[in-house]
This record gives structure tokens, C-alpha cells and sequence, in this order.
């Protein structure tokens, strides 16, 4: 049993699945830390994960509503700021989920048939942040989780 974590200040937000958002995302996140008076590049890190991973809810989560007619996908970001300096980032979709987490989080691996992506995403938020989690069902959606201690 894991105990809570004590969360000093938080926010929440739900997003629709559009690729707008993966800019609103990275600018929510960076105005909600300036309170913690972050370093430019532990601000910077935490922006680019922040958008790598609603990005891949976009492009990759709900690939497959595309243009279907359904409703959009909705990606929830929540953002905590946890005791000594630590913040938390997590990423939520309700898409198509991921069959094989090890692999996707491969460098160089990407699923995209236009080639248009370089399957770095994964790498790169693991290089800016100290933790990444990635729990995902097939058919249920994906939760991205990531940690950094700021300076
Ligand atoms: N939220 C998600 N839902 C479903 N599949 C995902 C999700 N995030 C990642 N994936 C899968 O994991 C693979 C690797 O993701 P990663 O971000 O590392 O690379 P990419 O998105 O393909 O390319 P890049 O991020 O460099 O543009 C993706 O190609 C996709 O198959
Ligand atoms: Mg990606």
C-alpha cells in the first residue's frame, strides 16, 4: 500500500483532442510553475514533456476518431507540485491505448504510417524529467506520468 502524496498546490484541466491544444498545454504548465520561481531550463524541460505527451494523445490516443463524426477525445493534463521542489505532470486519454509499453518507449519507435514522426517522443521525456510512467490498456487509454525535482 502506497501512502498519498502531499500535494501543495495543483490544477487540473481537460482539453479536447486537437492539436492547438498541445501548445495551450505547454503554456498552462508554464504559468502554473512560475510560482515555484523555476530555473529556464527546468521550465523549459518540463514544457516540452509536458507537450510530447499530449501531443501522443492527439496524434496517436484518438487516432482513430479522426474524422469519424464522433465526439473529440478529451485529454486530461493535471499538474502538482509536491514537497521539495518535486512537480508532477500526468497526461490522461480514453484512446486506443498502447499494446506493448517497453516497445513504444524504444527510441526510433513509432507506429506513424506517414512517417512523419520519429518515435522520439518517449526519449525525450524521459531526458528531461528524473521519472516517466506509462500505464496503458488496449482499448482504454493511456497515463502518462512524469516527475522532476526543480532547482
Ligand atoms: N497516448 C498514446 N496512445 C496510443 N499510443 C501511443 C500514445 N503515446 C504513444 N503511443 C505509441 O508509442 C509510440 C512511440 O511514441 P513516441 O512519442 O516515442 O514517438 P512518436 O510519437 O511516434 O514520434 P515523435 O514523438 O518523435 O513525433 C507511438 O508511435 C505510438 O504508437
Ligand atoms: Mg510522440
Amino acid at each position: 500500500m502506497r501512502t498519498k502524496q502531499t500535494i501543495l498546490n495543483e490544477f487540473d484541466c481537460v482539453l479536447p483532442a486537437k492539436s492547438v491544444n498541445e501548445g495551450v498545454a505547454r503554456a498552462l504548465v508554464g504559468a502554473f510553475l512560475l510560482q515555484m520561481d523555476p530555473t529556464v531550463e527546468d521550465l523549459s524541460d518540463l514544457k516540452c514533456a509536458t507537450s510530447e505527451a499530449v501531443t501522443n494523445a492527439v496524434v496517436h490516443g484518438y487516432r482513430r476518431r479522426e474524422g469519424d463524426g464522433g465526439a473529440e477525445g478529451r485529454i486530461l493534463l493535471s499538474v502538482a507540485i509536491l514537497p521539495d521542489r518535486v512537480v508532477r505532470v500526468t497526461v490522461k486519454d480514453k484512446g486506443c491505448g498502447i499494446e506493448d509499453v517497453a516497445r513504444a518507449r524504444t527510441p526510433l519507435f513509432t507506429t506513424d504510417p506517414a512517417g512523419e514522426r520519429s518515435g522520439m517522443g518517449f526519449s525525450v521525456m524521459e531526458a528531461f524529467t528524473d521519472r516517466l510512467s506509462v500505464r496503458s490498456r488496449p482499448g482504454r487509454g493511456t497515463k502518462v506520468t512524469f516527475y522532476k525535482k526543480m532547482k
